[in-house]
């Protein structure tokens, strides 16, 4: 059988992964899954990178270490393997760049390219911010300050490794001209014109600034440049320079590497410097597919305009999201996601066009011959010539969906398909079964044989969205009665593969049509308690920069009071009106703006603090003496407010310093 391999890339693990990644993931998934169907020994690889300044980052403000941060992301619930498992991804193999066997095999490759002289040590220019003692580059810096603490940077220099890039510019640039490793062709120029004709400088390969990384091992306050670390996980996790696995050795490598745009630059430019420095084989061919776009800007988790893959996956079925995601878009270009196409594709091309089909063809071999078609039902029977163009098609389109499926166009294999569906649902309109049951004796043979049609055209088609949806697809199969060995590759190349006997069984509705308006509403309240999830338990207020000093401070006078009443002020939403004992015999009137966090009749009794020197004010015509003290803080994006209340053993008026 022969090998294919193919990867996705592997995803930082720095936040929960969104609809964009799954949309790659899916992709890739489905590439493979029809490579298997094909008969191809396929290796499907797919992981984490761990690594760099951004993790490190992240887990220190999270207060865990970087491998807790990772781990709980990557294996924790709802996580990096969780996701996949939910969207049925078939992939081999998972790599985690902090796996032992990777990170001893990336100090291997570095050390080999050093000794080549392909790796060198020289300076990094940068700029440093001193109190903070972090080096930065040009584009990070935040208004030409530190982003960190704000403050001036000052140029510096930093001990580091670099890339002899700029010695492979000319082959790479022969690579991507005048071969088709980088493709859609489209992006080629891109990196031409981008980066290599303006001249291809070498590559800082090591930082010292930060410690998250591979150590260099011959030099251990360097870590190892993240993407060098990441790229090479493609060989890495079939074996290559270490023991884990013997599977390059078994000549898996070359693959396919499928990446997103924005990073066709590190595989079409790095990745393969970097692999003829190995002296290893590029890979077979980069694809580098475009971008799912929310209101047609890029997701990100900070703009918080980022699509909960659980949330759909579970509201639609998994199914009905890998196909959404793979009909709609084309692969190499963006597209504009919304909860309203996801909905209206499961509606139209499912529901109505693929479920209709099944569910009417099924439901008249059921009542028509009792869930059994009779024999000698393949052989024409008053022929028609939708009976030859609906063969026709249906015998057609293995190849027509293989051309598409192997230039990367899932969304136009799949339009292929549908074509075919579609012509099946005419075909039913045009010989009117319902018509034809009218009288059986005359037309039951004819009414078998346009069923039998209807069936075999409804395998063809299922056979070639197995990659897409495969648990719908097993449904289908046994509801329509195809046995596993016609639900093969060549098998879907041809017709009158059922047998003529078929015995159909109308199972649950494969698709049910969605109410739009209702899966609207439902996703908007998911999404918003989704959002609010994300959002930190307890956010407290910065604290004041500005000293205030002890006179100052001694100067405000705080007491217990005892809370002899309290009532709403009448027509203020907020104000409570409190009567209090402070001690001096005289009752003290404040208000304050808590109705919102407190009942009146809850607070009568409490002893709480007031400060009880500010001039009086007027509040909605009442006089307010003083001001109560409480807590506030931000839990889940909402204020929240506590009435500072002390022990009740404190006398009133007493003075708090
Ligand atoms: N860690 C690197 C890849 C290293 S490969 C040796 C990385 N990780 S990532 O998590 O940021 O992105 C992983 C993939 O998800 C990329 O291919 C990226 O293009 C893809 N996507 C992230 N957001 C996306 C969309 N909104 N739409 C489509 N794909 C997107 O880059």
């Amino acid at each position: 059988m022969e090998k294919y391999y193919i990867t996705t890339p592997i995803y930082y693990p720095s936040d929960k992964l969104h609809i964009g990644h799954t949309y790659c993931t899916v992709a890739t998934d489905a590439i493979a899954r029809y490579k298997r169907l094909h008969g191809f020994d396929v290796m499907f690889l797919t992981g984490t990178d761990e690594h760099g300044q951004k993790i490190e980052s992240k887990a220190n403000e999270a207060g865990v270490t970087p491998q807790e941060f990772v781990d709980k992301i990557v294996e924790g619930e709802r996580g990096v393997k969780d996701l996949w498992k939910l969207m049925n991804i078939s992939n081999d193999r998972f790599i985690r760049t902090t796996d032992d066997y990777h990170v001893a095999s990336i100090q291997k490759i570095f050390k080999k390219m050093y000794e080549k002289g392909d790796i060198y040590k020289g300076a990094y220019k940068g700029k440093y911010c001193t109190p903070c003692e972090s080096f930065w580059t040009e584009s990070q810096l935040k208004d030409g300050c530190c982003p960190d603490c704000g403050r001036p940077v000052v140029d510096a220099e930093e001990e580091a490794y670099f890339f002899r890039l700029s010695k492979y510019a000319d082959r790479i640039r022969d690579l991507l001209v005048n071969t088709d490793f980088l493709q859609p062709r489209s992006r080629v120029n891109e990196m031409v014109k981008n980066f290599i004709d303006p001249g291809l400088e070498d590559l800082c390969v090591s930082r010292t600034s930060f410690t998250w990384g591979v150590p260099v091992d011959f030099d251990p306050k360097h870590v190892v440049y993240v993407w060098v670390d990441a790229l090479f996980n493609y060989v890495t996790a079939l074996g290559f320079m270490n023991d884990k696995y013997d599977d390059f050795d078994k000549g898996w490598w070359p693959g396919t590497n499928i990446v997103g745009k924005e990073i066709v630059r590190f595989h079409s430019i790095i990745w393969p410097a970097m692999l003829m420095s190995m002296e290893l084989p590029l890979p077979k061919n980069v694809f580098g597919h475009g971008w799912l776009l929310l209101d047609g800007g890029k997701m990100s988790k900070s703009k918080g305009n980022v699509v909960d893959p659980y949330i759909l996956a579970e509201k639609f079925g998994v199914d009905a999201l890998r196909f959404f995601l793979l009909r709609t878009f084309p692969f190499g270009s963006d597209g504009n996601f919304s909860n309203e196409a996801l909905i209206n594709t499961i509606n139209v091309d499912l529901a109505n066009d693929l479920g209709n089909l099944v569910s009417r063809t099924t439901a008249m071999v059921g009542k028509y011959f009792g869930g059994t078609l009779p024999a000698g039902c393949a052989a024409p029977v008053a022929p028609m010539d939708c009976d030859a163009d609906l063969k026709a098609m249906a015998q057609k389109l293995r190849d027509a969906y293989e051309a598409n499926m192997e230039t990367y166009a899932p969304h136009t294999a799949l339009a292929e398909v549908f074509k075919v569906i579609q012509r099946a649902n005419k075909y039913i309109d045009e010989t009117a079964p319902w018509a034809l049951a009218k009288d059986m004796e005359a037309n039951g043979a004819r009414l078998a044989h346009v069923l039998y049609n209807l069936l075999e055209a409804t395998r063809i088609c299922a056979i070639l969205l197995i990659p897409f949806m495969p648990e719908s697809m097993d449904k289908l199969f046994a509801q329509i009665g195809a046995a596993a060995d016609i639900q093969t590759w060549d098998s879907a190349a041809q017709w009158a593969k059922l047998p003529e006997t078929v015995t159909v069984t109308k199972g649950e509705n494969l698709f049910p049509r969605i109410d739009a308006e209702k899966a609207l509403a439902e996703l908007a309240e998911a999404e918003a308690a989704a959002k609010k999830a994300l959002l930190p338990d307890v956010e407290i207020e910065p604290y004041a920069e500005e000293k205030v000093d002890f006179d100052t401070f001694c100067k405000s006078d705080f007491r217990a009071v005892k809370v002899k009443a309290c009532e709403a002020v009448k027509k203020s939403a907020k104000l409570l009106k409190f009567t209090l004992d402070d001690g001096t015999g005289v009752d003290r009137q404040i208000l304050s703006g808590i109705h919102a966090f407190y009942e009146p009749e809850e607070l009568v009794g409490k002893t709480l603090v007031a400060i009880v020197n500010l001039p009086p004010r007027k509040m909605m015509g009442q006089e307010s003496c003083g001001m109560l003290l409480s807590a506030v803080h931000t839990e889940k994006g909402e204020e929240k407010l506590n009435l500072i209340m002390v022990d009740d053993k404190i006398p009133a008026g007493a003075k708090l310093c």
